[in-house]
């Protein structure tokens, strides 16, 4: 039975019909750009800042999509562009890039940025369309050129009087780059500015709801699973890193022919992107915490996710019983628990019961258990 429904809906460049959590900012960005729809041609800017991964590339895209199925008025047409800076590092690529896509011929050489602008211009005036530009990665353009290729962009066309015709989104990851722009070209960008907020762990667990239920046959990832993909997710809040260890997790389900996704699988996804088992690591670890962690693993292998910490130190105590070793006190076990969630190999996270007061509970996001288990017994033969 496999577990892939549609693969394709998992890759990154994929922009889904709908983007959880940030319907908000559609709207806004709908309301900002809606002066066009009225048929007042008017320029528009707009700014979507946010770190990695919160969705900036996708809320562009999408938004360009409606924009281009809906047009602005009875007769204007809207053609929307969006070019990623990091491929296009200059002005000059920019706007070549642009008369390409409106298949405006422009001689590769001998013709200067306003040359090009004027041919963009009149193409656009001639088809009265209305182009909406989207500028993505623009941190790299403004690193290479600074501000005059923004300058020049929101300037478009003011000169030749046809003001109304270009609008630009810019998309950044640094706000800082609006900062380091000079003050005149700060202000052609105008205030509106979007700042889109890492993503909490419930909202990554809502987006990956919604995108398992488009690229995974039903049945094949329940919402514990979700949940922990989620957990490890929202340390830094990066929808592409989620999706990508949602999908790996597949991957490894697949590749063993299972029918759904299991809490092993989540780990050996999250391994194989930062690989965090190093031989060297474990080698560095007291006895104690060898036996405690041994106990983790152990306690988690048939199919959890996490595991509560009582739980933990009755296998700590039947391990170093088996073994003939004189367990430590819960104290200084716990202490041994901190120290490893240090070290990077496990995590504590305390959840409340209600009037029965709180629960640690244990995981090991991003080691496969049955590889640690392995490891950790070689290193206690003697
Ligand atoms: N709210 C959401 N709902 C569904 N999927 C989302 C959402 N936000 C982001 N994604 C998905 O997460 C991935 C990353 O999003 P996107 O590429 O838009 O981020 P970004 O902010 O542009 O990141 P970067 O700074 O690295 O360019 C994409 O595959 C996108 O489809
Ligand atoms: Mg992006």
């Amino acid at each position: 039975m496999p577990v892939f429904k549609s693969e394709e809906k998992l890759s990154p460049e994929y922009v889904p019909a709908r983007l959880v959590h940030r319907e908000g900012e559609l709207t806004f960005l709908r309301t900002l750009f809606s002066s066009l729809r009225t048929g007042a041609a008017y320029h528009v800017r707009a700014v979507i800042v946010g770190s990695v991964g919160t969705g900036k590339t996708s809320l562009a895209k999408l938004f360009g999509r409606t924009l281009e199925s809906e047009g602005f008025g009875e007769r204007t047409r809207v053609i929307y562009t969006h070019l990623n800076c990091r491929i296009n590092r200059s002005l000059f690529s920019v706007l070549r890039r642009i008369a390409d896509h409106l298949g405006v011929a422009t001689p590769r050489r001998g013709y200067s940025d306003q040359e090009v602008l004027e041919n963009i211009m009149e193409t656009l005036r001639r088809r009265d369309a209305h182009l909406v530009l989207c500028l993505d990665e623009a941190d790299v353009l403004i690193s290479e050129e600074g501000s005059d290729p923004i300058y020049f962009l929101t300037r478009a066309g003011e000169d030749i009087g046809e003001g109304g015709r270009i609008s630009l989104i810019l998309v950044l990851r640094d706000p800082d780059y609006v900062e380091r722009l000079d003050p005149q070209t700060k202000s052609g960008l105008g205030g509106s500015t979007i700042h889109l907020k890492e993503y909490s762990r419930e909202q990554l667990f809502d987006i990956l709801k919604y995108r398992a239920s488009e690229g995974f046959f039903e049945g094949a990832v329940d919402d514990e699973i979700l949940d922990f993909i989620a957990e490890i997710g929202a340390e830094r809040g990066d929808a592409r890193y989620t999706i990508d260890i949602l999908w790996r997790s597949g991957k490894f389900a697949e590749a063993e022919g299972a029918p759904r996704i299991n809490p092993e699988h989540v780990r050996k996804a999250v391994a194989s992107v930062y690989p965090t088992i190093r031989r060297e690591n474990l080698s560095y670890l007291s006895r104690d915490e060898t036996f405690v962690l041994l106990a983790c693993a152990k306690s988690l292998t048939a199919g959890r996710t996490h595991v509560a910490s009582s739980e933990v130190y009755d296998m700590y105590r039947i391990l170093c019983e088996e073994r003939n070793i004189i367990s430590k006190g819960y104290t200084t076990f716990w202490e041994n628990l901190q120290q490893l969630q240090d070290l990077g190999f496990i995590r504590i996270t305390v959840k409340s019961e209600g009037m029965k007061g709180r629960k640690s509970l244990i995981s090991l996001p991003s080691i496969p258990v049955n590889l640690l288990i392995e490891e950790l017994m070689k290193g206690l033969k003697p």
